[in-house]
């Protein structure tokens, strides 16, 4: 099913979906780069052109490479582009309304073989399928940020999606040169299950005073080599997605020890959502 696969469009052109379509198109996809504006495209696209940029001048791909991977990304503003994919990769807003809609439209505008994917770092792929006529072709793709650089995908399987169509998934993440691994769908997968209650722990030794910030990052990093520090990992990750990740492990399996630190919601309500506001738990310049 995969020597199907030439056109992937991806809907959303921020942070993770240019990556998205760089890497794809790396790999030699034809690939629609779609936003709601022109603004929000240009941005996208400007993003991959700087990233490729810097790639040709670390001499680790040529100028005519750079242009060739260019030449294959189209933008788009109109949905009804959806109609030349042969797949599509969702990466917009974490909301589940947002996402249900985009969903609902797609499954009426794509060609009936179309394969829809979903970037979300928490939500129920089986509940997005939910809204479609097509549930066994709907599927979960998690790329970890920043996707050029980063190996995994978590491949997450919604109750319905079929194994033609996760083979097929599979072996298209190979061939953008990922690491594809599979889970089922339960709240936060593996990856956000496991990582977030460590963040969130990490938050909740800074709010009872067991150590400071950088304290907590130091022991994290010296002494269980993690590369960065939990505290400063929230920040980078954002603490809004950080909370709003914990409620939705909270929410999904009803039990406490999910339950959001205090601080965590306290900073979030001060607008102090990390790097990119500029403060979160460090201040950034
Ligand atoms: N940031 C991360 O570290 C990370 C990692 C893995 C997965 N994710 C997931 O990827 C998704 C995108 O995250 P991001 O960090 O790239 O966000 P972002 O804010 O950088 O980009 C989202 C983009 O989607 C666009 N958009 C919003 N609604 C749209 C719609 N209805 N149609 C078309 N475009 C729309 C926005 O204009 C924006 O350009 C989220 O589901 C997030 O949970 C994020």
């Amino acid at each position: 099913m995969s020597q199907n696969i030439l056109t992937i469009m991806v809907v959303g052109a921020g942070q993770m979906g240019s990556g998205i379509a760089q890497v794809a198109a790396h790999a030699g996809f034809q690939v629609l780069l779609h936003d709601m504006k022109e603004e929000f495209v240009n941005r996208g696209y400007g993003a991959i052109e700087n990233n490729l940029a810097r790639q040709v001048e670390k001499g680790k791909l040529t100028s005519d490479e750079k242009e060739a991977i260019l030449s294959r990304i189209n933008t788009s503003t109109e949905l009804e582009n959806g109609r030349e994919a042969d797949l599509v990769i969702e990466a917009i807003v974490e909301n589940m309304e947002a996402k249900e809609q985009l969903f609902s439209q797609l499954d009426q505008i794509c060609p009936s073989h179309t394969i829809l994917a979903s970037n979300t770092s928490s939500l129920p792929i089986t509940e997005i399928a939910a809204v479609t006529k097509r549930p066994e072709q709907v599927i979960g793709m998690h790329f970890m940020n920043p996707v050029p650089v980063m190996k995994l995908v978590e491949i997450i399987r919604g109750l319905q999606t079929s194994d033609a169509v996760y083979e097929c998934v599979e072996d298209l993440t190979k061939k953008m040169g990922k690491v594809p691994v599979s889970c089922n769908d339960f709240p936060g997968f593996i990856s956000n299950r496991v990582l977030m209650p460590m963040i969130n722990e990490a938050i909740y030794c800074v709010y009872e005073g067991i150590a400071t910030k950088e304290a907590v990052d130091d022991i994290m990093k010296l002494g269980m080599n993690h590369p960065m520090g939990p505290i400063t990992l929230a920040d980078f990750i954002g603490l809004d997605t950080c909370l709003y990740i914990m409620e939705v492990l909270h929410e999904g399996f009803g039990d406490s020890k999910y339950r959001p630190c205090p601080l965590l919601r306290q900073y979030v309500k001060a607008g102090w959502l990390g790097k990119k506001s500029g403060r979160g738990f460090y201040v950034y310049e």
